[in-house]
């Protein structure tokens, strides 16, 4: 498919040599929505009417974002400004108006140009990021607050790229938690299920600030049970060759989903929080994740709101879960202020007490593993779930 971009009357001769399949935009933001829609798309042809200056930057912008697709301009006048100019802005040919044959055959180069690129993205990624996923059976023990804060202290060196993924399909509150707008969510994934490469991944997340990016949970009620739990195998396949790390938050039950990134995960962050009900679901979860063969060195257990003057100690909750605690983040007010503020603690205080309790455990329980623990829980299939 090409997208042809001309926001004057299209001359019939242009839309046939381009071929069958042409979609035509008025104007470049269209484009880029084209795009959006549709990430097998992987050739725009810009029309002499669009102006050079936001032609260039717009091939610019494509060629960091995505890469397979190729931008052919077509000009009234080609000279050797406009021709450097096109090349350091990634344009792949520049051609002049009325020299369909040249248009022709620049687009069969560009197409075959993208095969190649395409092929390349689908390749056995080299590239091997740490999923980490943060889980309790508990709603309300701070999944979604420790999973963005985990996310924000992973990328804070600038050293690594990282995503969230939000796994509570249903309730997702991540997006509202950094108050992005949920313009493209996982269900946006779906017509991809099967052929998803890096190109369609990148269009899918939403960037929180560089290095650090979100793919949100869907909006539309009864989204979330159309997208089957190998989409997210897939999903996370994908990101993993994209990013460092990984982390995804869950809803609070073991859904099939939870258990496709569980199955994927190099590290299962366990909440709790010091109250009983929120102990003996994690002991619960301890005695699942025992049942279907995960390994225990790739667990942390990890109390939240571990000061709670109504909370039982950090021994009493070490006694009865029977695990020992790899991490203790406090209990403070400026917590939920951060959120409605729409800035994670660990960006907006780096020195907090809960920010400095998140860095703390990122560093000594993600950052310092040097290798991900690969493991394969083959028990998991014949433990009774289905
Ligand atoms: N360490 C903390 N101190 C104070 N409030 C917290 C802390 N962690 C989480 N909260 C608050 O608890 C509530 C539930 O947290 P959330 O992360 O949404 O839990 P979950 O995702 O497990 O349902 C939120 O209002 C959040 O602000
Ligand atoms: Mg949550």
């Amino acid at each position: 498919m090409t997208i042809l971009c001309q926001p004057a009357d299209v001359p019939a001769d242009l839309i046939s040599t381009l071929g069958t399949s042409v979609r035509s935009v008025e104007d470049l933001g269209a484009a880029l929505r084209a795009l959006t829609e549709d990430p097998t798309e992987n050739l725009i042809v810009v029309g002499p009417a669009v102006e050079t200056g936001q032609a260039l930057e717009f091939s610019a912008r494509l060629r960091l974002e995505r890469p397979a697709i190729g931008v052919i301009l077509i000009r009234e006048h080609v000279d050797v400004t406009v021709l450097t100019d096109a090349i350091r802005a990634g344009v792949r040919e520049v051609v002049a108006a009325g020299d369909n044959d040249a248009l022709s055959a620049a687009c069969d180069h560009s197409r075959a140009l993208s095969g190649h690129v395409h092929g390349h993205d689908e390749a056995e990624p080299t590239h091997h990021g740490k999923v980490v996923t943060v889980f309790s059976a508990k709603g309300g023990c701070g999944k979604t607050t420790v999973a963005i804060n985990l996310a924000a202290a992973l990328a804070a060196s600038e050293t690594y790229r990282v995503c969230v993924v939000d796994l509570d399909l249903s309730f997702g509150d991540v997006a509202i938690s950094v108050q992005l707008d949920p313009v493209r969510t996982i269900s946006d994934a779906l017509p991809m299920a099967g052929h998803l490469d890096t190109t369609g991944a990148a269009s899918l997340v939403t960037s929180y600030r560089p290095g650090l990016d979100m793919l949100l949970a869907p909006v539309t009620p009864g989204d979330a049970e159309k997208i089957p739990a190998s989409l997210i195998g897939e999903l996370l396949a994908v990101l993993r060759g994209m990013y460092d790390f990984v982390v995804v938050d869950t809803p609070a039950q073991f859904s099939e989903h939870v258990l496709t990134a569980m199955d994927v995960s190099d590290h299962h962050v366990l909440l709790t929080t010091p109250d009983t009900p929120a102990m003996k679901n994690l002991r619960i979860t301890l005695d699942m994740l025992d049942l279907l063969s995960y390994s225990r060195g790739i667990r942390s257990v990890v109390v939240n709101r571990s000061d709670s003057k109504v909370g039982l100690s950090a021994g009493d909750v070490e006694r009865v879960v029977r695990s020992t605690i790899e991490g203790h983040v406090p209990s403070s007010r400026n917590v939920p202020v951060s959120i409605n503020k729409g800035t994670p603690i660990v960006i907006a205080t780096p020195t907090h007490p809960v920010s400095q309790a998140i860095t703390r455990f990122a560093r000594e329980r993600l950052l310092s593993q040097s290798e991900p623990v690969r493991h394969r829980p083959f028990a998991r299939r014949g433990a009774g779930r289905r």
